[in-house]
């Protein structure tokens, strides 16, 4: 029998109230990356007056954009460089948490500097971390689970279409994460929704790319329920603290089962839409799930494709029955949280979309060029460029494969 290993940070404080934790944390010089709107919002300044009240130094940096660049990264690295921290914290939603992570990886890792996103990716498993610093991630959007995830996800703009790579390395997990879901509630019902659908895809994702595993199923079918519950809640009355907890904790759980199991394809179509077009992650996966699942039916994983469905009470005598209802189920919780079915129904116009089809095969057959023969076989992606095309023709009609059986 195969043995694995769960990693998770060594400490998740979690619950109203529990960012006065950071106070926890040792670190004499603590650097605070996030962006412009949680500074706005006095939610950097809260952390750094925690810090300060127990006698630390402190530094922001407060730009980090949507899909941070390298060039972002770049520039917080030198800032760090310069104010040489012991602590680094990430605040804020996926963006803020990666590029902390990432510049953290430069900060400590100098001979990655004049390296590209695409040059570090082979190299990423060799990166020394915490001779240095240790890294805090504080979420203020409940979705990209990156608080507890090995990955940093930053974009290369300088090349044509855009590469938003992974910097996906064990030690990049978080030293400690906080999970304060008092810090969500300003979050925007669109952003509630966006970043609601990137939990949900993490959760079922990961449930039907990886082999049975109580630990990891156990995560990701809790988040799968609890973000058909509470979602809607959530976007409806952004102040329903239950609704805003659960989803916390959805997010929470999710992340932690795909950190510890893996994504794919799903999230190989929203990278390549994302860069191509700058539309929000957590919007691009809602557009990705359905045509991809529909890929992974045709495939080995089909069975626990079943699985999910029968695990959320999908019901039908045959496996297609059963899929469906759960295709059916997804597109319901889209509606009612307000995310267009399909991106035909979104405000991109359809040329614009056309226009970037063949640049987004081409990303994607990018992507797969980087992945070792022998590791190609065993990834559940499309191999061909039809079938590439097909899938990204799905999401922009929404109109539905015809699933055998
Ligand atoms: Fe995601």
């Amino acid at each position: 029998m195969a043995y694995n290993v769960f990693i998770a940070p060594r400490e998740i404080y979690y619950g109203a109230g529990a960012l006065k934790a950071v106070a926890n944390v040792p670190g004499k010089r603590v650097l605070c990356v996030t962006d412009s709107v949680v500074k706005a919002i006095g939610l950097a300044d809260r952390v750094v007056d925690i810090l300060k009240a127990k006698g630390a130094d402190t530094a922001i940096y407060d730009q980090v954009e949507q899909d941070p660049s390298r060039e972002t990264v770049g520039k917080i690295a030198q800032l760090a460089n310069e104010f040489q921290p012991d602590l680094i914290i990430g605040l804020g939603g996926g963006s803020s948490i990666d590029a902390g992570k990432a510049a953290w990886v430069l900060y400590e890792n100098p001979e990655f500097m004049s390296l590209s996103v695409m040059q570090v990716v082979p190299k990423i498993a060799e990166c020394v971390l915490r001779q240095k610093a240790r890294y805090v991630a504080i979420p203020t959007t409940s979705g990209t689970g990156s608080e507890v995830t090995k990955a940093a996800i930053v974009t290369d703009n300088s090349i044509t279409p855009p590469y938003k790579g992974a910097w996906n390395a064990p030690q990049i997990v978080p030293d400690v994460a906080i999970c304060d879901p008092e810090l969500t509630v300003s979050m925007p019902p669109q952003v509630t929704a966006n970043t609601g659908l990137d939990a949900l895809s993490h959760a079922t994702e990961c449930f039907v790319l990886i082999g049975p595993s109580d630990l990891v199923d156990s995560l990701a079918l809790s988040a799968t329920r609890s973000i058909f519950t509470w979602l809607p809640k959530a976007v409806a009355d952004g102040k329903d603290m239950a609704a805003r907890d659960k989803m916390h904790m959805a997010a929470l759980q999710a992340g932690m089962a795909f950190a510890n199991g893996t994504l794919g394809f799903v999230h190989s179509m929203a990278h390549i839409m994302g860069a191509e077009f700058h539309i929000p992650h957590g919007r691009a996966i809602a557009y990705s799930l359905i045509p991809a699942f529909e890929y992974f039916y045709t495939t080995a994983c089909r069975g626990r494709l079943v699985q999910l469905a029968e695990e959320l009470g999908a019901e039908g005598g045959t496996d297609k029955a059963k899929v469906s209802a759960l295709f059916s189920k997804i597109n319901k919780l889209k509606k009612d949280v307000g995310i267009p079915v399909a991106i035909k129904d979104s405000d991109m116009p359809e040329a614009k979309y056309m226009a970037s089809m063949d640049a987004m095969i081409k990303s994607y057959e990018n992507r797969l060029a980087l992945v070792h023969p022998k590791m190609l076989a065993l990834l559940v992606m499309p191999k061909t460029t039809d079938e590439v095309r097909e899938c990204f023709m799905r999401a922009w009609t929404g109109e539905r494969a015809e699933l055998a059986g």
